[in-house]
């Protein structure tokens, strides 16, 4: 997977690409628009795939800061997650999702909405554990 940099003249994904799908008409409403939440559930695998990794086991999801839908998405089109390791605390870890879409009609992908989670890692017993340090 590919780490991206950012252009100001031609803005492009920020982080690791994470988690790529295809948005299905059983996502979208009879408009044909792509359900908020749907995403919102794309935005949180992501995340969790990255928290997962980092904490080598279990992780619960705990916070979601505010976000904002950009752009519509249409029934059709490749969903990309990028995830941005922001802070990583005793048992938490911040975690920056970027969604960009492509529809087979646009050649541009465009950035569709953006949040941060936090995710905790937790046992078995769903206790927190710290994070493992790599060093
Ligand atoms: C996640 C959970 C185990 C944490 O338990 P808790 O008693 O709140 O634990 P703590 O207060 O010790 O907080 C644990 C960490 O989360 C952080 N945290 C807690 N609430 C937070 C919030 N609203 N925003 C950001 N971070 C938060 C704390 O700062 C702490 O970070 P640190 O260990 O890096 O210092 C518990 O809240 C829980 O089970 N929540 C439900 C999770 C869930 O069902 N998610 C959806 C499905 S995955």
């Amino acid at each position: 997977m590919n780490d991206i940099s950012e252009d100001d003249n031609f803005p492009t994904p920020q982080g690791e690409l994470t988690l790529q799908t295809v948005a299905l008409p059983s996502d979208a409403n009879a408009e044909g628009d792509i359900f908020g939440g749907w995403l919102v559930s794309q935005m949180d695998l992501a995340g969790a795939v990255t928290a997962n990794r980092l904490a080598r086991g279990r992780v619960a999801t705990v916070a979601l800061d505010s976000m904002v839908f950009l752009r519509p998405v249409a029934v059709g089109s490749v969903v990309s997650c990028y995830t941005t390791v922001k802070d990583i605390g005793r048992s938490s870890m911040a975690i920056v999702v970027e969604v960009w879409a492509q529809h087979y009609s646009d050649a541009e992908c465009r950035k569709v909405t953006e949040g941060q989670f936090t995710f905790v890692a937790i046992d078995e017993n769903r206790r927190t554990r710290p994070v493992p340090r790599t060093s």
